[in-house]
């Protein structure tokens, strides 16, 4: 959705020293995802609402928003604080073309915002990270490793992308971590990705011209 079609290299970041590091080392376009996101949000846990803003005030580079984006509304917000366009992950995955089995599809319809962690503090902290994931067991034996301060060794079967790339498909969705942002507490149904985009487009144009009249 960005507007620039002259993008050639786009850089993710958490942060707005990042984004301004990206910008002087020549980078395109960044994208700035806030900790709502699924994956892997930055440690300061600084949310989308705060990040796209400072962004778009510290960089001139085309911006994508990431973390929450889910619908018209969360394109409407992210224009309305300065981005150029957004990037969805979680979204995308609750769509008919993402092929993911049929409990994955049970889960981000039925899932809400705060049926997500954050974990591996102890690995990723050094480079700046964690993850976001779906609540289930694997992420509770996950924090029972950390907190009482255990190794990478004990800590890699359980986050390999090996099982997360199987759980993806055979839907045992305690078995490995689900990288799934907050997001999902907005999502209520498997469209295709054309019917998706189409309605993000009409429902953001209404929720920024509706949100005008508030100032008429
Ligand atoms: C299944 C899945 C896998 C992801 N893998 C990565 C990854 O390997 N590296 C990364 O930087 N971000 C990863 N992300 C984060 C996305 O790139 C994106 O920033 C984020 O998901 C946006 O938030 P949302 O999921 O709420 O839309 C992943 C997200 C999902 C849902």
């Amino acid at each position: 959705m960005a507007r620039d079609a002259r993008v050639k290299v786009l850089h993710k970041v958490g942060t707005v020293k990042h984004a301004v590091h990206a910008e002087k080392v020549g980078y395109d376009a960044v994208t700035i995802a806030g900790f709502e996101e699924g994956g892997f949000p930055h440690k300061d846990n600084v949310s989308t609402m705060v990040l796209v803003p400072k962004v778009r005030e510290a960089v001139n580079l085309p911006i994508l928003a990431a973390g929450g984006m889910a619908d018209g509304k969360s394109l409407a917000a992210a224009i309305a604080l300065g981005a150029d366009g957004i990037m969805m992950a979680t979204r995308f995955l609750a769509t008919r073309e993402s092929g993911v089995h049929p409990n994955i599809y049970k889960v981000l319809v039925e899932k809400t915002e705060s049926d997500t962690a954050l974990q591996l503090q102890s690995l990723l902290a050094g480079f700046g990270l964690q993850v976001r994931a779906l609540r289930n067991e694997i992420m509770e034996k996950i924090a029972e490793i950390e907190e009482k301060g255990g190794n990478l060794g004990e800590l890699l079967p359980l986050i390999s992308g090996e099982r997360a790339r199987k759980v993806w498909k055979d839907g045992n969705t305690e078995e490995a971590m689900l990288t799934i942002g907050q997001s999902v507490g907005r999502i209520n149904d498997i469209p295709t990705v054309a019917e998706l985009v189409e309605r993000m487009t009409i429902d953001a144009k209404e929720a920024l011209e509706s949100g005008l009249q508030a100032f008429s």
